[in-house]
């Protein structure tokens, strides 16, 4: 089993220093001590620097997303109740749990739709997303992605795309104005990336269902999102594309970390991630998904269900 850190709160990570920049510069001579100073100052970034997504999203720990002790009453019904939660660069998660377990307000607390009564929700170890409406989540790299397609049916594949895109387009700029090169690079490595680089010029509303999830999920690739929020992909997929669904998200882990809540025990068996259990609104177990398998008190709450 995964050992979840218990006390890694954002604000004692950030306490980690680095060298202070006196240090590194004390070598110099004083004339040029004070321009390397500049360069090196912690609290400055240069442009070249800057990750794309969000310019101060700040990952030094290697830990994207961190929930902490959150907790969600309805009603006096603790929804979701002391979650804890961390999501590293780059990782493919699987959540799983029996129904009414806490899987879609916990995606509600991440995305800022729904406000915890306790608890830290932070992104990288610097941007408190509890802060933060829910474009703005969106607008710092948090991209989210509901079980029902929402494409634009009657424009193109490409023009979803090109939508999506960052920099706010607007539907009356995407058909007056091109794209620049890289722009138009950036479209085609993404459809083809989703596997619809022959379908580009088709209506979306042409797709197959499973096409259309893919193409939603490009279209989140598209605003430069970091962490992509999945729920229940498959619901409703041919083996085929499920198949091509697994390979899909499995592609996108490395570049971003994709959290995936789903209940096709098949298919979190076939992306072979890490596998955490939600139960009451609680983390009861997290590891692979051989050793959630195996673990008693997970087949007591939720495998022994199915
Ligand atoms: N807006 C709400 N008002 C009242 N109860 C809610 C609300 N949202 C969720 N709940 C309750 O919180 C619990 C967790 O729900 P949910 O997050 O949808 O679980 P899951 O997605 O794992 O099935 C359920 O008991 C549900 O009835
Ligand atoms: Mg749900």
């Amino acid at each position: 089993m995964t050992t979840i850190p218990q006390q890694l709160s954002p604000e004692k990570l950030d306490q980690s220093q680095l060298a202070p920049e006196a240090k590194l510069t004390q070598w110099l001579p004083a004339q040029f001590r004070k321009s390397v100073g500049h360069f090196v100052r912690r609290d400055q970034v240069f442009d070249f620097l800057k990750p794309q997504h969000h310019p101060l999203l700040d990952t030094r720990h290697n830990i994207l997303l961190y929930l902490e002790g959150v907790t969600k009453s309805f009603d006096g019904f603790k929804a979701i109740d002391d979650l804890n939660l961390y999501i590293k660069e780059g990782e493919l998660r699987c959540i799983i749990g029996p129904n009414g377990a806490g899987k879609t307000t916990m995606m509600d607390i991440i995305t800022g739709k729904t406000r915890p009564d306790e608890g830290q929700v932070w992104l990288g170890s610097n941007i408190n997303l509890q802060k933060m409406d829910e474009a703005e989540i969106a607008n710092a790299g948090v991209g989210r992605k509901f079980q029902k397609p929402t494409v634009f049916e009657c424009l193109s594949v490409w023009h979803n795309l090109e939508l999506a895109m960052a920099g706010e387009r607007s539907v009356w700029r995407v058909f007056r104005a091109s794209l620049n090169g890289e722009q138009r690079d950036e479209l085609d490595r993404v459809l083809s990336l989703i596997g619809l680089q022959n379908h580009a010029a088709l209506l979306a509303g042409n797709l197959s269902h499973g096409q259309k999830q893919w193409l939603e999920i490009g279209m989140l690739l598209m605003q430069k999102t970091k962490l992509l929020l999945v729920d229940e992909p498959v619901a409703g997929m041919t083996h085929q594309e499920m198949d091509r669904t697994a390979d899909l998200l499995t592609s996108l882990a490395g570049d971003h970390s994709v959290v995936v809540v789903e209940h096709d025990m098949d298919f979190v068996r076939s992306i072979a991630s890490t596998v955490s259990v939600l139960h009451q609104g609680h983390m009861l177990a997290e590891g692979s998904m051989s050793e959630i398998q195996s673990d008693p008190r997970v087949k007591d709450v939720y495998l022994g269900e199915s």
